[in-house]
């Protein structure tokens, strides 16, 4: 039966990765896509009559406020967004008697591991982004028991602003480049992550926290260090530059940032799907990147 989905934040990394997958499966699901302009989640009533009208089997919230350093200073707007937004969404779906999926992060830990976090670790953000975020789950999860909350880490995709588009950029604006080499986790996909989301639709009776990333665990310099050769194979960066490992204590920013962030994903790979590594997910969306700037033109 056609699933009948309402996205929040269908213009970001996620949103758009679920928007594009859902247009080559119309038979199966039926998108009512909404960004800030049409469904600001931060807003209940608004929220309660976007689900009134499109009488949705799940609302998927894509929805966020992700700007980690911004949300230092910008305290209230971040819990808006993060904590009382999915709070508004857990109680319209609870009204409503329908699912919610929420997705929330890595950042909800507070680093200090040496293990991949389980989905029932004890939580600590150290920035007031991790904050917002965690208040999200609890909020969410207080209204809606059965709801699905999703953690996932290091995103990134052709659309929107990422670690991977701006390491492009830079490389092929400087010499050298200094990238921190002591904070760990695992770059994830936004394209496999959609999927995941869409299998989670899916599957009604799921709920809890699940972690979600792709497989293998990197630096932010391995990264880098692996955007500059897929970047550079298919001629993306055009430059030689220099990559230079660096402490976190060398690159100082206004949020602090967990230094080990891989989390454990056994159960999510059980019963949401199978997981290609980070390296491989990387290839596929600098081909895409590459199509996007070279491929539409040859
Ligand atoms: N990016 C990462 O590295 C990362 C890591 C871990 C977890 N996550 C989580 O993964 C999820 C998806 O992240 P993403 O990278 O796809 O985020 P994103 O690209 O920043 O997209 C978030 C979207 O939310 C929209 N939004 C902001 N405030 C809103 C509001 N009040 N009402 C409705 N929409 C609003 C934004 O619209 P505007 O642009 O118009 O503001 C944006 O389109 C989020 O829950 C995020 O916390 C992300």
């Amino acid at each position: 039966m056609t699933k009948r989905i309402l996205l929040t934040g269908a213009n970001g990394q996620l949103g758009s990765e679920i928007r594009q997958r859902v247009a080559q499966m119309t038979a199966a699901y039926n998108l009512e896509p909404t960004d800030q302009a049409t469904l600001d989640i931060c807003d209940l009533a608004q929220v309660e009559a976007a689900v009134a009208a499109f009488k949705p089997d799940v609302i998927v919230n894509a929805a966020a406020y992700t700007a980690v350093d911004k949300a230092e200073s910008e305290r209230d707007i971040a819990f808006a967004v993060n904590a009382k937004g999915p709070e508004n969404l857990a109680l319209a779906a609870s009204q409503a008697g329908i699912r919610l999926i929420h997705i929330s992060t890595d950042y909800v830990f507070n680093g200090d591991n040496c293990k991949p976090w389980q989905p029932d670790d004890p939580v600590g953000p150290i920035n007031v982004y991790g904050e917002s975020k965690l208040a999200g789950e609890q909020s969410v999860l207080k209204a809606l028991p059965d709801a699905l909350i999703i953690r996932t880490a290091w995103v990134y995709s052709r659309h929107g602003q990422n670690f991977v588009k701006t390491m492009i950029r830079l490389m092929n604006e400087r010499d050298s480049l200094g990238i921190i080499a002591d904070q760990v986790g695992t770059p994830t996909h936004a394209g496999r992550l959609a999927e995941i989301v869409l299998s989670a639709v899916d599957q009604p009776t799921l709920s809890g926290i699940y972690h979600w990333t792709d497989a293998g665990v990197a630096s932010w310099y391995d990264f880098a260090q692996a955007i500059y050769e897929a970047g550079s194979k298919v001629g993306l960066i055009t430059s030689a530059c220099q990559l230079k490992p660096i402490s976190t204590q060398d690159y100082p920013t206004p949020a602090t940032r967990p230094c080990y962030s891989v989390m454990d994903c056994s159960r999510s790979r059980e019963d949401l799907g199978h997981a290609r590594h980070w390296r491989e997910q990387l290839q596929l969306m600098i081909a895409e990147l590459d199509y996007e700037n070279n491929g539409a033109n040859a």
